[in-house]
Parts: C-alpha cells; structure tokens; sequence
C-alpha cells in the first residue's frame, strides 16, 4: 500500500511536463512555453524582476503577476501584489515574490509548482509588528487547474487557478520564448540583505500609509475587480 503511494507519487513527479495526461485541447491551444503576464504586462519574470544574488528586486511600475514555462520543465514567476485590510484602509499589505524550479502538469488538469530553494518574498505591512522584511520562500505550489484562451484581441491568455480554486489574474502570452534567469539553484547560502522599500522607485513614492494609499487604493481597485493578484 505504502509503496503503491509512493511509486504513484514518483510516477507523477517523474512525468514529462507536457505527457501524456488527459489534458484537453484547451490546455493545448498554444503552448505554454513561453512568458504570460498579467493586466498592463508591467511585471514579467526574468532579469527585469529579481535580483536572487542579493535579494533584492526591481519593482515594476504597477501590480501584476507573470510565469514563464520552458518546454523541458522549469517555470520561474514574478508577483506583485497588494491586499487590502477592510477595517483600516491604509493597512495595506504590499508583497513581491519570486520563485523558480520545476513545474509538472499533472494527469487530473492540475499544475504542481516545486520551487528551488531560492525564491524569497518582500513583504510589507505598515500595520504589523516587523513592517517590512524579506524571507525565503520555496512553498511547493497547487493550480488545481489551468487553461490557455485565445481573446480575439489580446491573443493567447492563460488562467490559472489556485489550490483553492481562486484564480490567478489572466496572463497574456508576452513572449512564446522564455524571459527567465538560469533554470537553476541560483543561490546556495542565505544571503545578507537590506529591505528595500516596495514603491520607492519611480514614481517617487515612499512607503508611509499616507503616501501610498492612492496608488495602492487604485491598484486595489483594479485587482479586487475580480482577481487576486
Ligand atoms: C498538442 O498540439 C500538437 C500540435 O498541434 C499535437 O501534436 C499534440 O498531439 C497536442 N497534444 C495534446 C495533448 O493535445
Ligand atoms: C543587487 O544586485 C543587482 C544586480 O547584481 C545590483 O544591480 C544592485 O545594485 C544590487 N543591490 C544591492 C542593494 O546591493
Ligand atoms: C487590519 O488592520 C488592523 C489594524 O488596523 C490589524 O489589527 C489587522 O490585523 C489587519 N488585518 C489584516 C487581515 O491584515
Ligand atoms: C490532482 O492530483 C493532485 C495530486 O494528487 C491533487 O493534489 C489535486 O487536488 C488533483 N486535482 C484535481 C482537480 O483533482
Ligand atoms: C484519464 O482518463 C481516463 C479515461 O480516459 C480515466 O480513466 C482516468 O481516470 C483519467 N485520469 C485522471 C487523472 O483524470
Ligand atoms: C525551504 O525553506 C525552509 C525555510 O523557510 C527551509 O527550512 C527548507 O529547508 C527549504 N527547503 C528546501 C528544499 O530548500
């Protein structure tokens, strides 16, 4: 029993990304190869993001998510987000995120993302204890589900849904070529780092309740259109 569950598990860790699972034609349109990103297309996974050698990243203009998928198993994703607090507007939660590792589609439509163990996330809380800090994060990922659409406009545009059935902001197909940082552990020791500021860059903005709540109330807007970030 125990060994059946085990070689079941093996089996399915083993198995080619794009095999021979009874994935539909939907899941097929395109390929997924290549990097989808979200909304105005402002965060795309790739140099452009992170910085693993030193932990720090390069924050885009706006919210957004993107995941670039190489045709041999690997996938690397980039994630800027900000969650909203009901009972205090200006605790607002700001993170970024960035994995990467290997990805495997399984048979029942569902997508398995197993990061290396250089990912790490910034996360910002003007309201909590410790407001502003950077970790590891190397979480093993469900999508219980995941479909590529053509929108006669925007061309490709693949959905991804969580473990929990919520769903990831639709992605446009940005390249069919991945824009991705070596498919590789990057980072072996756990580097020294300084927190960055998450919106100190262009727009001059610094992160204090006040000075932020406009932008982010306006990206809040946006992503609580029907989306989590
Ligand atoms: C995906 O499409 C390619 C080419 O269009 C085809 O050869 C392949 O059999 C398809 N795979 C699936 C799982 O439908
Ligand atoms: C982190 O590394 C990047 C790329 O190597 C570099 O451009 C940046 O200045 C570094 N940042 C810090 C705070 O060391
Ligand atoms: C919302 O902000 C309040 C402080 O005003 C804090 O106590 C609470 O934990 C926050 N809730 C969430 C979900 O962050
Ligand atoms: C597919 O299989 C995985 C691994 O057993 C499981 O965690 C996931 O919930 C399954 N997905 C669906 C849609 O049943
Ligand atoms: C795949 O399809 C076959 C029949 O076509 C079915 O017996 C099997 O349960 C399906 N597997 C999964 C994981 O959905
Ligand atoms: C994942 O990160 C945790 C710390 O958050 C660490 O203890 C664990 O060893 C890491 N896993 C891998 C596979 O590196």
């Amino acid at each position: 029993m125990f060994f059946a569950a085990s070689l079941i598990s093996l089996l399915l860790l083993v198995s080619p990304a794009l095999g021979q699972a009874n994935l539909t034609a939907a899941h097929n349109l395109t390929s997924l190869e290549g990097t989808w990103s979200s909304g105005s297309r402002q965060v795309v996974t790739g140099p452009g993001f992170a910085n693993p050698n030193n932990r720090t990243f390069i924050y885009p203009p706006t919210a957004g998510v993107s995941y670039s998928f190489t045709d041999d198993g690997f996938f690397e994703s980039a994630r800027y987000r900000f969650t909203g607090n009901g009972s205090d507007p200006h605790c607002i939660l700001g993170a970024m995120v960035w994995i990467h590792g290997t990805y495997q589609l399984l048979d029942n439509g569902s997508m398995i993302l197993a990061p290396f163990a250089d990912g790490y996330q910034q996360i910002q809380d003007p309201c909590a204890a410790q407001s502003n800090f950077i970790e590891q994060y190397n979480d093993t990922e469900l999508y219980i589900s995941w479909q590529i659409f053509q929108d006669p406009v925007d061309g490709y545009k693949l959905h991804m849904f969580q473990f929990d059935g919520t769903p990831v902001a639709p992605q446009f197909q940005v390249s069919t070529t991945p824009n991705m940082l070596p498919t590789q552990l990057l980072v072996n020791d756990t580097p020294s780092f300084v927190a960055q500021s998450l919106l100190a860059t262009n727009s001059g903005e610094t992160w204090t309740p006040g000075g932020i709540t406009a932008l982010a109330s306006a990206i809040f807007t946006v992503a609580l259109g029907s989306f989590l970030l």
